[in-house]
């Protein structure tokens, strides 16, 4: 199974960014998780463009399209989501394969509530599948760990790993149910 994560940030040193490079080390077997690094190289958003897709934005919706799943982690900036997450989501809007697309949600930091209930409505009119059970939010920010101790950290490790095999699970229900409506 391939899933794709998506990070919100464009930090280097990403609370994001290292919960899901975490996720990475913790997936269970079988299951291969593919960082998405381009987010900052997209350009911005232009329906106009539809007709004569850039290729990174080509790009970008190939690779959701192989994708089980994904993963999104996104900070919160000024009570809300991030202009570059939000443009690299409007990219997504006119595509056909990202309806239905299996949503693990992750917050790295509990106090960014409206960031989430903004992602959560987008997504949702995006018609993506949030996996509710999937969901987890763990206290990373101002903390410095790296993605070895976030992997390492038994009760964060815990989270993630029953939050990874819910996810799993719900998609491989999900495709069961496509493949025999
Ligand atoms: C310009 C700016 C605005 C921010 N606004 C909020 C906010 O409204 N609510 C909040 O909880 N955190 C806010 N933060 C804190 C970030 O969400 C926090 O630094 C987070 O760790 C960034 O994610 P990252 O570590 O993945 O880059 C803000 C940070 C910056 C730089």
């Amino acid at each position: 199974m391939q899933l794709l994560a998506l990070s919100g940030s464009l930090r280097a040193a990403s609370s994001n960014a290292i919960l899901l490079q975490a996720c990475r080390r913790l997936a269970p077997d079988n299951v291969q998780i593919m960082l998405y690094t381009d987010m900052g190289l997209l350009p911005h958003f232009n329906p106009d463009l539809e007709n004569q897709l850039p290729p990174i934005v080509a790009d970008l919706r190939s690779r959701i399209a192989q994708a089980d799943g994904l993963l999104i982690s996104c900070p919160e900036y000024a009570r809300g989501i991030p202009g570059s997450f939000k443009n690299l989501l409007d990219w997504l809007v006119a595509s056909t394969t990202f309806p239905g697309k299996p949503v693990m949600l992750l917050n790295a930091s509990p106090r960014a509530c409206a960031a989430q209930a903004a992602l959560r409505l987008v997504l949702n009119t995006m018609s993506a599948q949030l996996i509710d059970e999937a969901a987890i939010t763990v206290q990373l920010l101002a903390k410095n760990m790296d993605e070895q101790q976030v992997a390492a950290d038994t009760e964060i490790a815990v989270q993630l790993t029953q939050g990874l095999q819910a996810f799993v699970l719900a998609i491989r229900k999900h495709q069961e149910t496509t493949a025999n409506p």
